[in-house]
């Protein structure tokens, strides 16, 4: 049975914690951001006001949804955490992605939190089960909840169980997460990439291979996929699409296609000469795909516009669903 959580500690007030401490605020629970720095705390403030104007001037958020978080959002400064960790029914850690830092901050969170305390990891990749398993006093309770950037704009979050995350922890996360109108996406077992980069893994060494044999130019690919799954993923995804299409087909499909599929293991071979060559992507100014403007923020802006057009649509599409 899911837990109660009123008391809220985000560790690391950076690019994605920030956003996280917003989200849980605006929903009102009670939020304390906690960071090594003033000044860091104070940049993540900052932030934190730009995010909740950009969401007003989308309509994505009223005056009551900036009131709820200046209301509900605190800050403490990270040597203050023992102090006040008693308080909390949840921790979300999101500090760098370094094995030690994060060993040692949850030394002094399994130290000092309540012993009924959920913590969750915002790792992108870690296994913060091995990592913390000489420390942590309640393994049941730790868990990875995988937010996606922008954290108040995507929904998604991959919530991830260790060997001994207990199935209250779970549930609690999954409830916590959905009352702040997210979908978690629970994974049973902490695998590499876990779900959306093993299926970004997937498609993309298939696309690197196909490209790479000479079979198919990169725009030719990108374009093939764009205009077929990408029209239909934000109100079909891939698995209600085989479910449409009847299954007969594509599983007969994918037994003609299954032995002819990249099966490399070790490397991607073209996105590492791309690498060598210094071709990493639009902030080097040419990747994959060729040139990119110099221009990199006028580039994020014009997507930061399309994500939020998508996800105004995504929301019109899931009123309609409930809807009917
Ligand atoms: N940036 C992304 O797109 C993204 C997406 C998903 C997950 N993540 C994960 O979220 C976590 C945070 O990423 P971010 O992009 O917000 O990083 P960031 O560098 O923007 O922020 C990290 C913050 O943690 C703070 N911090 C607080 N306590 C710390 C401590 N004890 N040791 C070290 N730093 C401490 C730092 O001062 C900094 O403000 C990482 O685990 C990262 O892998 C990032």
């Amino acid at each position: 049975m899911a837990k109660e959580i009123k008391n809220i500690l985000v560790v690391g007030a950076g690019v994605m914690g920030c956003a996280i401490a917003q989200v849980f605020a605006a929903n009102g629970y009670h939020t304390v951001m906690a960071d090594l720095k003033e000044e860091f705390l104070e940049n993540a403030q900052k932030r934190i006001n730009a995010n909740i104007e950009g969401m007003k001037e989308e309509n994505l958020a009223d005056d009551s949804y900036g009131k709820a978080v200046e209301a509900n959002l605190s800050t403490i400064l990270n040597s203050q955490i023992p102090e006040h960790a008693q308080r909390f029914d949840l921790v979300v850690e999101v500090i760098f992605e370094n094995k030690e830092a994060k060993h040692d901050l949850y030394k002094i969170l399994s130290d000092n939190c309540r012993p009924d305390c959920i913590f969750a990891s915002n790792t992108s990749g870690m296994d913060v089960f091995s990592v913390t398993e000489d420390i942590m006093k309640h393994p049941e309770r730790l868990i990875i909840t995988h937010w996606f950037n922008p954290p108040h704009l995507m929904k998604i979050i991959e919530v991830v169980k260790g060997p001994k995350t207990s199935d209250e922890t779970a549930e609690t996360v999954r409830a916590l997460l959905e009352a702040c109108g997210k979908k978690p996406a629970v994974l049973n077992k902490f695998m590499p990439g876990f779900i959306v980069n093993r299926m970004a893994t997937v498609i993309c060494r298939e696309l690197y291979y196909m490209v790479e044999q000479g079979w198919v130019s990169p725009r030719d690919a990108e374009n093939a996929l764009k205009y077929t799954d990408g029209l239909r993923w934000s109100f079909e995804g891939p698995l209600e699409l085989w479910d449409f299409v009847g299954l007969e087909i594509p599983i007969a499909v994918a037994s003609g296609v299954m032995p002819t599929l990249c099966s490399r293991t070790d490397s991607i071979p073209l996105g590492e000469k791309l690498i060598a060559e210094g071709k990493t992507g639009v902030r080097a100014g040419e990747g994959m795909l060729g040139k990119y403007p110099s221009d990199v923020d006028a580039y994020i802006k014009k997507r930061n516009k399309r994500i939020v057009a998508m996800y105004k649509m995504m929301n019109q599409f899931e009123a309609e669903d409930e809807a009917e």
